[in-house]
């Protein structure tokens, strides 16, 4: 059967961030084609949503094409990797000249690049778009992150922006810039997820150990926490977490859950490319690191034998003075964290000619997404008023409130160093501030180390050059590398 083209967009691939997606456009008023390999889920999605705004189902991947407008915008939802390709080359034949395909999943951004160059060739777009908020942000409103042709943003925005997130009126949607530039940001707001849940996590396993509260009772703790400059998306839900109990044992839902973290890869792949920018996002990788950690049972197993669990109880004081200590910890190594995830992105832009606005950025990241959080606010007005801003914490607000938090910073490290407890990502990123803030730092002497082993050179601070020392001779003199 042949379709009448009506649609303005379609959606292929029907799981449920496919379908949330095709029933937030339809909500929007938005006309939406929609076919999924298994005709049984469109018929579905028609069956129990069909009444939500205009759906034009097709079972076959060209009648699907043909019922829509031209041009064509066709979001791709399916798993990552070869299904991806699978699905685009079935598309493009059946697709003509300035038509848009759109790749909505979690898509690495160097595929991302290389689908955009061969559609390209074909004269079609390939937008490659960071859709963040889960399922429920897709349905409700989630942050969208294309990149991709400017021009095929002028099809596309007026519907993201439609569907997307608003915060004050403004959508978190916006043209991140060309080819893989959209898949790149989402790449690193994953990354900034990972450090951000770690940075929680042992935030929770400090308060659990420093005070012996139970989950319940941390539980509160955030949920004040919330009330401030932390408030944002993931401490709200920790607090859920926390406060739910498992009903088949009756224990807290934490306690029952078997202590490995997972991934699907995002997190990786943003500590992959940091070490080719060599951009130190030192937070994200430990939380990333963390993860593989928490995973190898068996050295854990083995380590636990040989050790035994950490050593002294802790005794804390000062019950109000330590819970404060921790969120202050826990709010400067979070702006660490964003401030890395800030610098890669700057430093992706500047590799691959993207042009990405960081103020932009964080405007986007305001509202649907995983990390959304008050202080982004902040980091928007930062980036808008000093886009050559050097590092996100010496923007005045983020200076004041890392100042204002290194003494308890530094005694929540120390003290969870006594204690045993682990705290990868707090270490990681008050030892990162210190680094960036050291009036010499001991790189000196790993370029002499260089010379002598390597002639690698090092350049001195009273003399422009390089030079090399003659370590095998009797004076040691220095010749110019
Ligand atoms: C989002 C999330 C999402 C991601 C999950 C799981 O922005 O909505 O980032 O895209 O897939 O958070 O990620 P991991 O399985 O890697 O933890």
């Amino acid at each position: 059967m042949t379709q009448q083209a009506t649609a303005q967009i379609g959606v292929t691939g029907l799981a449920v961030m496919g379908r949330n997606l095709a029933r937030n456009l339809a909500r929007n008023g938005f006309t939406v084609a929609v076919h999924n390999r298994s005709p049984e889920r469109t018929r579905s999605l028609v069956a129990e949503h069909g009444d939500e705004g205009t759906f034009v189902p097709s079972e076959s991947l060209a009648d699907f094409v043909g019922s829509l407008e031209r041009p064509r915008a066709v979001i791709v939802m399916v798993k990552a990797g070869a299904p991806t390709d699978a699905v685009i080359d079935e598309l493009v034949p059946l697709l003509e000249e300035g038509d848009i395909v759109v790749d909505a999943g979690n898509a690495h951004f160097a595929d991302t690049r290389r689908r955009e160059e061969t559609l390209r060739e074909h004269g079609l777009h390939f937008v490659g778009t960071g859709v963040s908020g889960g399922e429920e942000g897709a349905l409700l409103g989630p942050s969208i992150m294309p990149g991709g042709s400017a021009e095929s943003y002028q099809k596309l925005g007026p519907m993201f922006e439609k569907i997307a997130a608003q915060v004050d009126g403004v959508p978190c949607c916006q043209h991140v810039g060309p080819d893989g530039a959209g898949h790149f940001v989402k790449m690193v707001h994953n990354g900034i997820e990972y450090a951000d849940m770690q940075l929680i996590a042992e935030a929770y396993d400090l308060l659990r150990a420093g005070l012996g509260a139970t989950p319940a009772e941390i539980a509160e703790i955030f949920r004040e926490w919330n009330t401030g400059e932390l408030e944002s998306f993931l401490i709200e839900i920790t607090a859920d977490v926390l406060a739910h109990t498992d009903a088949a044992t009756g224990k807290a839902f934490v306690d029952v859950v078997l202590d490995q973290a997972e991934q699907k890869g995002t997190g990786r792949w943003t500590v992959q490319i940091a070490l080719d920018l060599g951009i130190p996002i030192t937070g994200i990788a430990e939380a990333t690191f963390a993860r593989s950690l928490s995973g190898h049972a068996g050295q854990r197993e083995a380590a636990r034998r040989t050790f035994g669990d950490a050593g002294e109880k802790w005794q804390v004081e000062d019950r109000d003075a330590f819970v404060e200590d921790v969120r202050r910890a826990l709010l400067a190594s979070k702006i660490v964290a964003y401030a890395q995830g800030f610098d890669q992105i700057r430093a992706g832009s500047r590799e691959y000619h993207w042009d990405i606005d960081l103020g932009g950025t964080a405007t986007i990241w305001r509202g649907g997404c995983i990390i959304r959080a008050r202080f982004l606010d902040r980091i928007r007005e930062a980036y808008d008023s000093q886009p050559e801003l050097p590092t996100l914490l010496v923007a005045p607000y983020f200076a004041e409130a890392v100042s204002d938090g290194v003494p308890s910073w530094r005694r929540v490290v120390a003290d969870s160093a006594r204690a045993g407890v682990p705290t990868p990502a707090f270490s990681s990123s008050l030892a990162y501030f210190d680094a960036l803030r050291a009036e010499r730092l001991p790189a000196a002497l790993i370029q002499g180390l260089r010379d002598n082993f390597g002639a690698h050179t090092y350049h001195r601070i009273d003399r422009e050059g390089a030079f090399h020392t003659l370590w095998a001779t009797a004076d040691r003199s220095e010749v110019a590398g």
